[in-house]
């Protein structure tokens, strides 16, 4: 986000706890959400907010968050003990300046937007406390935020330690806040843990901001879904569907007909030209950019791919790592692995699989074959059931294959092998040696005739047996 704050702002993130009810060997906050773990997505929105430091607190599974996100640019603090949130936030203080204002993240709530959380930082600019907060139809579970006669907050109270009229409040505590970093180190040494969990609650600042006249101001969250947390996988599929509804709305709104927004997953990043359309079950990853006029079939994966305009995708086809031109028509039932490059109107039909090759422009394959390590020309026809035999057991070697070769149908060609331009291979061949150019290559055995043959007859078998 281009809207860069004034004064230095830190992040500190929340990340140590266990996250028990996600009942997984994986800490919770890499968890993935679209195809990211949830913290990154954390840190990512702190990014945008251009601050002078990130500050994420592990604990649980410290190693593997830190491992997993080794190239994000924070900075690792460790809390032993999950002592409680005002416990983390204070371990993540030491060395920030008294004149910086601190924005209080979660690693598990990761569909807050930065535009939601400028106005905390506002807030917290001018001197005062910025809390985002949520209105519940169902609070269970959530800090609620009490208030007087005046309509000024005035602390928050913990669902295990409210009381029953005040659990009917529906303004809970997203968790998310913004203070000024001299009172936040302030309140936080003042903290007890007196409380039914033992723990010390961030949300017991709220009080002390009072006793000391500093002014508290409520944000409250645009939309519900962008501030829920994810404490199982219950939750965390509702997120995904969230953040799904958010990408597949921005494709919709970037041009692309989605026939069922609901059934197409955006697990990565995808741009489109005008007028693409997308049919159901279809699922991108990675990075993938759909120029004009692509249409992409039911039930296809295509994780980071580059296609070009008018380029027609057909059912139940798997795409990996490949760059496709324009005009191409693909499927049904393709796969193409990593390191293809399709020149424009390229082919490619049924049950053909194609790995680390390129073919030219307007070239066919239109059934049952595997091309790999190859350099196929323009307009070379690759009959049926064409099969490169690229792998000696221990090596991996290249076929070649000339501008306008016509490989007939059966064909396998042992690489290294080349095929001249506009040479033809017959049907049923095995070719292991080079074929020039215009010739043609045919290592069919001749066939016979037996006229007077009989195909053999059934044995008798009596007594009906
Ligand atoms: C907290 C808030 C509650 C709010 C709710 C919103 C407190 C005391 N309560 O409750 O008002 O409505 O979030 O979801 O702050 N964590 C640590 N170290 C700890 C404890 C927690 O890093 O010692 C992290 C957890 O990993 C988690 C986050 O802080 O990401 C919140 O902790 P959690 O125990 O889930 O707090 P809640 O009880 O949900
Ligand atoms: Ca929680």
């Amino acid at each position: 986000m281009n809207t860069p704050t004034t004064s230095s702002v830190s992040v500190i993130i929340l990340a140590a706890g266990q996250g028990t009810r996600m009942a997984s060997r994986r800490p919770k906050v890499l968890h993935t959400v679209a195809g990211r773990p949830m913290l990154s997505r954390v840190i990512d929105t702190a990014g945008q907010l251009e601050p002078a430091a990130v500050r994420v607190v592990i604990g649980h599974g410290a190693e593997a968050v830190r491992d997993t996100l080794t190239e994000s640019p924070v900075h690792w603090v460790t809390q032993d003990r999950q002592l409680g949130t005002g416990h983390a936030v204070d371990q993540a203080l030491p060395g920030l300046p008294d004149h910086a204002v601190v924005l209080v993240l979660y690693g598990d709530v990761p569909l807050v937007r930065a535009e939601t959380l400028l106005p905390l930082i506002r807030v917290a600019e001018s001197g005062s406390l910025g809390l985002l907060t949520v209105n519940l139809e169902n609070p269970a579970g959530y800090g609620r935020i009490l208030r007087d006669a005046t309509q000024a907050v005035t602390r928050i109270v913990e669902e295990k330690d409210a009381s029953e009229a005040e659990r009917k409040v529906t303004e809970c505590n997203t968790g998310i806040l913004a203070a000024p970093c001299a009172l936040l180190r302030e309140w936080l040494s003042k903290l007890g843990n007196d409380n039914t969990q033992g723990e010390y609650y961030l949300t017991d600042i709220i009080a002390m901001a009072v006793a000391d006249g500093v002014g508290i101001v409520t944000v409250r969250a645009p939309d519900a879904s962008e501030v829920l947390g994810a404490n199982d996988r219950i939750q965390l599929a509702q997120l995904e569907r969230t953040l799904q509804a958010r990408l597949v709305r921005r494709l919709m709104l970037g041009g692309a007909t989605l026939l069922d927004p609901a059934r197409v997953d955006v697990r990565g990043e995808v741009s489109t030209g005008p007028d693409c359309l997308i049919d159901v079950n279809v699922v991108f990853e990675g990075r993938v950019v759909l120029g004009s006029d692509v249409r992409i079939g039911a039930n296809c994966v295509i994780r980071d791919c580059v296609i070009g305009d008018g380029t027609e995708i057909q059912p139940n086809c798997v795409l990996d790592s490949a760059r496709l031109g324009r005009d191409c028509r693909i499927g049904p039932f393709a796969r193409i692995r990593p390191d293809t490059q399709l020149a424009d109107q390229v082919h490619v039909g049924n049950f053909v699989e194609i790995k680390k090759s390129e073919l030219g422009l307007g070239s066919k394959a239109n059934h049952l074959s595997y091309i790999g390590d190859s350099a196929v020309g323009a307009g070379v026809n690759v009959g049926a059931g064409t099969i490169t035999c690229n792998y000696d057991g221990a090596n991996k070697h290249r076929t070649v294959i000339g501008d306008g070769a016509f490989i007939g149908s059966n064909t396998a060609l042992v690489a290294p092998v080349e095929v001249g331009p506009g040479a033809t291979v017959g049907a049923g061949s095995t070719v292991s040696q080079d074929v020039p150019a215009g010739a043609l290559a045919v290592t069919r055995v001749k066939q016979r005739i037996l006229s007077d043959w009989q195909r053999p007859k059934k044995t008798q078998v009596k007594n009906g047996h």
